[in-house]
């Protein structure tokens, strides 16, 4: 399979001042496709470059692993974010989930912000669906957690890359913004629809 840059599914500066154009530039042009130029390098005439790119994650370990589940991991992080997003999810499927699980958006907030803060070093902060139930779950590095059988409705990227522009070492400042101004709940309400019973 040709693995492609998938697009942005907003202009780069449709998010601002949440986060700039210039951290969603380096972070697309550099970052995601840097990682996508180096798994076609690695890939080279492999006869595993024939494979999707989920079965890559499910498949690969090492440097393979961590090229594609990045690919994967910025993939899903470009969808969860939209300009106007944030703040409580309208009446359904995710507000009665996150109401269930979690007690509410502001317990929710509060719990994605603290797990965020708590993830040392790089890594991503995931809402998932694990046995029916909503959960947040921190993942080292290029970690992913299509490899570990959640489905994942919802990310936010932890590396530096993805704040440091816009808010320097404040990383709270940045899990607030994510979740008062980011998150793409229809994003999230198509996961948790397409979710396994
Ligand atoms: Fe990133």
């Amino acid at each position: 399979m040709d693995f492609v840059l998938s697009p942005l599914p907003f202009a780069k500066d449709a998010l601002a001042p949440f986060m700039s154009a210039r951290t969603v530039d380096i972070h697309y042009e550099k970052h995601h496709r840097g990682y996508l130029d180096a798994l076609r390098r690695d890939l080279g005439g492999s006869p595993d470059a024939e494979q999707s790119l989920g079965e890559l994650v499910l498949g690969s370990s090492g440097q393979r692993f961590n090229l594609a589940a990045q690919v994967y991991n910025h993939q899903f992080f470009w969808e969860s974010l939209t300009p106007g997003g944030g703040g409580p999810p309208l009446r359904g499927p995710v507000a009665e989930l996150l109401e269930r699980d979690f007690g509410g958006f502001s317990r929710f907030r509060h719990e994605w912000v603290e797990v965020g803060m708590n993830r040392f070093g790089s890594g991503y902060v995931w809402l998932t669906l694990e046995d029916g139930a909503g959960e947040i779950l921190p993942t080292p590095n290029a970690e992913t957690p299509l490899a570990t059988g959640a489905v994942p409705l919802l990310v936010a990227d932890v590396w530096e890359h993805a704040y440091y522009l816009d808010h320097l070492d404040q990383r709270r400042r940045y899990l607030e913004v994510f979740c008062d101004h980011l998150i793409n709940w229809d994003f999230v309400s198509r996961n948790l629809s397409r979710a396994p019973e």
